[in-house]
């Protein structure tokens, strides 16, 4: 007999997206429903997952035990934001205003606009300062669902502003709710004082700024921005190989705008996530599957950019590519922190069901982010990081409803619908 000490109890239907990780192919959007069923945890895990009429067979619930009444409800794993830019200083308004003038991303960024305009704010603001602006931001995705999240450096691009915004993030992970996964980005832009001489900024110096990073354990990941006008795919292949040499693990910005060969750098160097993916073509989609690459869907951005299309999901799945979504929140085009948005845009934009998506959201985000062994599901076990939706599963996907009644994390209500 187990104990428990929370309780969500007559949930209409459970999406626990139990079972391995990723999901693919066909199993993309295997959702492992119950109905009527109950969710018990003991200490922020879950001891319980089943039928509402089983629970008293096999859990003891404690005294001052916190339950949740999910009746005509729907439960999903907590969100899992595989592709974050949270951290940052500095506002960008301007050119959302210029984008919706019609300027392109390649205009703005010509202008001094674009990741170099974060990089400046970024530069000149403390650690202090970082935390608290990313700390509201943070507030934004707990109230929409996410309870896991990828957080990348990447407006610094020196090694001491690189790692006061590691710190930011191994700061904001500690503190708040929401458990926080640490990539560092120094290849994010080439950045000013580089311009004339772009491959300085990547050896010597990633070279150096690599092992120093791993050395001062802030970050698990290594990422890239491969695109023209960012790194080519030798300068990227060359920095994520640097960073696996420190014992940082490899994701890409791969064909975000335009065909930019980070796919295929994905695929030989056993990426874990290739990301955006709005220009990737088939094979390079058959190199991805074959290596065992994590699509990470990010369609926020394609829309809040006006590229006009999306990544083919449908072409990936059926390629057998595992996907994942995020939100890409960042100053320029991340202009949602909603996970749910993430949902609806994979399914009207990019054909995906809703189950798809869902697994996309949780289970295989985790995957992307190597946390599927605490998150991402709901099975004994793992995280009690739950959110709770009014209605039918659909509703998830009703843009701007505000279907969201409760966020759990750890076994904790951190959101609750007024
Ligand atoms: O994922 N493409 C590079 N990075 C972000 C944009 C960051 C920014 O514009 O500040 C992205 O879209
Ligand atoms: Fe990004």
């Amino acid at each position: 007999m187990k104990i428990a000490d929370f309780l969500i109890e007559h949930a209409d239907v459970v999406a626990t997206c139990a079972g391995p990780a990723p999901r693919r192919g066909r199993s993309q959007g295997d959702i492992s429903p119950l109905r009527d069923a109950a969710i018990a945890a003991h200490a922020g895990q879950i001891v319980f997952v089943g039928p509402q009429a089983t629970l008293a067979d096999h859990v003891r619930l404690l005294d001052g035990i916190v339950r949740v009444d999910a009746r005509s409800c729907t439960v999903v794993p907590g969100f899992v934001d595989a592709h974050t830019h949270v951290v940052y200083a500095g506002d960008r308004r301007d050119e959302l205003r210029q984008r919706l003038a019609g300027a392109t991303y390649a205009e703005i960024a010509a202008r001094g606009g674009g990741i170099l305009q974060t990089v400046r704010a970024t530069r000149t603001a403390s650690e202090d300062e970082l935390v608290a602006l990313a700390r509201v931001r943070l507030d934004e995705m707990a109230a929409c669902g996410t309870t896991t999240c990828e957080a990348k450096s990447g407006y610094g691009l020196t090694v001491e502003s690189e790692l006061r915004q590691l710190r930011a993030i191994q700061r904001l992970d500690a503190e708040h709710a929401i458990d926080l996964v640490p990539t560092f980005l120094g290849a994010h832009e080439v950045p000013m004082e580089f311009r004339e001489r772009p491959d300085d900024h990547v050896t010597p110096g990633l070279d150096d700024m690599i092992p120093r990073v791993a050395d001062a354990s802030l970050a698990e990941w290594c990422d890239v921005f491969c695109e023209k006008g960012a790194f080519t795919p030798e300068q990227s292949a060359r920095i994520l190989q640097a960073g696996l040499r420190s014992g940082l693990r490899p994701r890409i910005h791969a064909d975000e705008l335009g065909t930019s060969g980070g796919a295929r750098v994905a695929a030989d160097l056993g990426a874990r996530s290739a990301d955006h993916l709005v220009f990737v073509d088939e094979r390079d989609a058959e190199c991805l599957a074959a290596a065992g690459v994590c699509a990470v869907l990010l369609p926020i951005t394609a829309l809040c950019l006006r590229l006009g299309r999306y990544a083919p999901a449908r072409m990936l799945i059926d390629r057998g590519v595992a996907v994942a979504l995020g939100t890409d929140l960042n100053p320029g085009a991340g202009l949602s922190p909603s996970m749910p948005f993430a949902l609806s845009l994979a399914c009207f934009a990019m054909g995906m069901t809703l189950e798809e998506s869902l697994v996309a959201a949780t289970l295989n985000a985790a995957w992307s982010v190597d946390r599927s062994d605490t998150v991402g599901s709901l099975e004994p076990g793992k995280l009690m990081d739950a959110v709770i939706a009014r209605g039918d599963p659909t509703n998830l996907v009703r843009v701007g409803a505000p279907s969201i009644m409760t966020v759990i994390k750890r076994g904790k209500v951190i959101f609750r619908a007024q």
